[in-house]
Order: structure tokens, then C-alpha cells, then sequence
């Protein structure tokens, strides 16, 4: 069953209570698109306000713990998130990676335990300008993607809806700066390629991989409608209802071509 496109706004370190009138806004356009999957990671401090008030949308958080629960000052486990009313978390986002140290293998550790609280995962991957134009980035990225997947009991078939990918470029990152979409299309496919050798042509396919990386309304139209993009993970361009459900409705038309 080919799947919604997937729309999904990270705030990042933005946004206040005063921001929730923009949630409720982005929720009643997301009832009018229901071919869309919309969805909001706001800061920790919102996500249960925003579930609370949320018909349509879905909610979910930035990043995790990887244990449950303990002395870790500071930190939020899956399953706090799952108990604000978070359904998923990114993870592994080169914010992430980059200001606070996380290697892949804590990434892994992350997915894992955020799966087994029963949130769905956004895994991230992308490669720096250097490797790029070093040549590198194929390899680059299906390297990190491949060694920040979550290991799973062969037969629990549920996590492949449960897992999503998103490529985001570090370079194409609040830069106004876009891949082109033959280069979108070209590591899509070679993720697409490491999914299936990974879990086999139908599981490998079930994974929707979205493009992240200055996303805008005026550039949605022919990211997602690039082969193997199943939806977009967008930064500051989903700060506002207008321009973040711009690119929903680019997702609607899309579906519709
Ligand atoms: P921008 O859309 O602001 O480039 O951010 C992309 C991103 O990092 C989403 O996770």
C-alpha cells in the first residue's frame, strides 16, 4: 500500500507557549489534507500541551535517553516522551551529533530504546560540504545510516512502519542552500538499495525516507515529487502554519499528479 507523504516540522530550540497558536493552526489545516501525514517535534516543554490540544497532528520529540530511567541529570527517557503524548522521536540529527558528541552507536542505543517504549523513530543521516566534495558522501552516509539502525528481533515485523530515515545534508541546513534533486534522488536510491539488502525487498521498501534541508514551500513541488522521497523533515520552515502547511499542500498535489 503506497504510503501518505510525511510532513514533519522539528522546531528545534524554538518555540514557547505563545508559539501554540501556530500548532493549533498547522492541526486545522492538517484536517483539511488528510492525504498528508503532518507531524511537530516542538521543544520538550511543549510537547503535552501541544498533544493535549492536537486533533489531526501528530507529536513527537527531538531526541531521547537511550536507558530508561536514572541518574541522569538533565536527560528524558522514550518513555517520558511516550507519557508527555510524543508518538515518535528524531534521532540522531547532526545538531545532535555534531554540539553534543553522539556517535552512531548511541544513536543506535537511542532508536532502540525508543521503539521499545513504542515511539515511532526518525533515524537522520547526512554528510558534511568536506565529504561531498570529497566524493564521499555516498559512502559517507550509508555507512553512518547502516550503523545507527536499530537491531531487532527477526521476527517483529512491526518496526518497519515504525521506522523512518530522513537525509539531511549538513550543508543544505538553514543555508537556503538545497541538493539538487538528481542528487536527492541518487542517495535515496542508495539508501533505498542498503534498506533492501538489509531487511529484503518488501521490509526494505515499507521505510519511508524523507529529505531534510531547507525545505520551503517554493522548493516542495519538486523535492517530493523526486523518486524515493516519501516526505520532507523541515526546519525553520515549519516554524510558521503558512509555510510549513505550504509544503503540506506541495506533499497534497503532488500525491495527486
Ligand atoms: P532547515 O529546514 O531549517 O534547513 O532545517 C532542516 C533540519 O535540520 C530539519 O531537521
Amino acid at each position: 500500500m503506497p504510503q501518505r507523504p510525511y510532513i514533519v516540522g522539528n522546531w528545534k530550540m524554538h518555540g514557547t507557549r505563545a508559539m501554540l497558536s501556530e500548532a493549533r493552526a498547522i492541526d486545522r489545516a492538517a484536517q483539511r489534507h488528510m492525504k498528508v501525514e503532518v507531524a511537530i517535534a516542538p521543544p520538550y516543554t511543549l510537547i503535552h500541551p501541544v498533544h493535549r490540544e492536537a486533533k489531526q497532528i501528530a507529536v513527537g520529540a527531538q531526541d531521547c535517553h537511550h536507558e530508561d530511567g536514572g541518574a541522569h541529570t538533565g536527560d528524558i527517557s522514550a518513555a517520558m516522551i511516550a507519557d508527555a503524548g510524543g508518538k515518535f522521536v528524531i534521532l540522531g540529527h547532526s545538531e545532535r551529533r555534531q554540539n553534543h558528541g553522539e556517535s552512531d552507536e548511541l544513536v543506535r542505543r537511542k532508536a532502540e530504546a525508543a521503539l521499545k517504549a513504542g515511539l515511532r523513530v526518525i533515524l537522520c543521516c547526512g554528510e558534511s560540504e568536506e565529504i561531498r566534495e570529497a566524493g564521499k558522501a555516498t559512502e559517507f552516509v550509508t555507512g553512518q545510516l547502516k550503523a545507527s539502525l536499530p537491531e531487532f528481533d527477526e521476527g517483529d515485523e512491526a518496526i518497519f512502519e515504525k521506522l523512518t530515515v530522513a537525509y539531511e545534508p549538513i550543508w543544505a541546513i538553514g543555508t537556503g542552500k538545497t541538493a539538487t534533486t538528481e542528487d536527492i534522488a541518487e542517495m535515496h536510491g542508495e539508501i533505498r538499495k542498503l534498506l533492501v539488502s538489509l531487511y529484503g525487498e518488501e521490509q526494505g521498501r515499507e521505510i519511508r525516507i524523507l529529505y531534510g534541508g531547507s525545505v520551503k514551500p517554493e522548493n516542495a513541488a519538486d523535492i517530493l515529487s523526486t523518486p524515493e522521497v516519501g516526505g520532507a523533515l523541515v526546519g525553520g520552515a515549519s516554524l510558521t502554519a503558512d509555510s510549513f502547511m505550504g509544503i503540506a499542500l506541495a506533499a497534497a498535489e503532488s500525491e495527486e499528479a
